[in-house]
């Protein structure tokens, strides 16, 4: 997936940010900073590889300006530079009768982690990236990279889920962000891309067992495919969006959803 550089990843601790983590590890990358607010995040397997690997763990709150900006700087002094940045950490909470009855509480946490989280580690990653000299692709001769930012979007950025009136709202604003960031910087070299998962098979879906009922429910009629995603599968996407095989991709929203948002 050409991404020999260094990774920074959020939400790096469980799920789809803990499967970014091993997929960049196991496709040749140079270092991670793995950041969470959960500290026992587990070490990606390192047997994989050949070649030397520098691992960093960092316990950060992504909606704490200050540890986020830190924690970002700490990691590119330690590597020397940052490369790529997959904004995975996130939340979701359901609101009990809609919109109308949603408490200030749980819209204001939602937006703190999922949206400002994400701007706060973009606007950090982004000041070190477009001074940095940029990457040698590792597959051909195409235009190099100076940074390389993944946000994490949703089904929910592109269409509406009932009771999910905030979560909505923050996945919609992160393509939003996406986009105004990735032409800020797009004749710079720096590129800014947005993912959007489908359900996926982590414990943000499967630890409650009424939403995870719920949700497999709703698969067999919303989701083309009638499944649920892997992290796994998630993870290919991001790769593909971080290293030099999207070249030419900047300011989109890769759907990897199992067909959800094609209907
Ligand atoms: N699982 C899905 O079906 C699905 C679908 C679409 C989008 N997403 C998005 O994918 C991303 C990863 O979700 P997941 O399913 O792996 O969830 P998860 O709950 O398994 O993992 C989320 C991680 O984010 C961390 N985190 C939460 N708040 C944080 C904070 N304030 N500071 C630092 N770390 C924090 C958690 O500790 C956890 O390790 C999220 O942005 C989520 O919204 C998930």
């Amino acid at each position: 997936m050409d991404v020999p550089g260094f990774a920074l990843i959020t939400g790096a601790a469980s799920g789809i940010g803990q499967a970014c983590a091993k997929a960049f590890v196991q496709e040749g990358a140079a270092g991670i900073a793995l950041l969470d607010r959960n500290r026992e995040s587990s070490m990606p397997d390192n047997h994989v590889r050949t070649s030397p690997l520098h691992i960093e763990t960092y316990a950060v709150d992504v909606s704490s300006e200050q540890e986020v900006t830190r924690a970002v700087h700490q990691a590119a002094r330690t590597f020397g530079r940052l490369d790529y940045v997959v904004n995975a950490a996130g939340i979701a909470i359901k609101h009990q009768g809609g919109a109308a009855f949603a408490e200030t509480q749980d819209w204001q946490k939602v937006l703190d982690i999922n949206l400002n989280g994400t701007f706060f580690v973009l606007r950090a990653a982004a000041q070190i990236m477009l001074k940095q000299d940029p990457i040698l692709s590792s597959i051909d001769r195409r235009p190099l990279q100076r940074g390389s930012i993944v946000n994490f979007s949703s089904i929910q950025g592109i269409v509406g889920i009932t009771l999910s009136t905030a979560y909505t709202v923050s996945k919609h604003a992160v393509i939003g962000l996406t986009r105004t960031a990735s032409e800020d910087y797009a004749a710079q070299g720096l590129r800014v891309n947005a993912i959007c998962p489908g359900y996926t098979e982590t414990p943000m879906t499967t630890k409650d067992p009424a939403v995870k009922k719920a949700m497999d429910e709703r698969i067999q009629t919303a989701v083309p495919m009638q499944r649920m995603g892997n992290p796994k599968e998630i993870a290919d996407g991001v790769l593909y969006l971080a290293g030099g095989r999207s070249s030419f991709v900047t300011g989109s929203a890769l759907m990897v959803d199992g067909g959800y948002t094609s209907r």
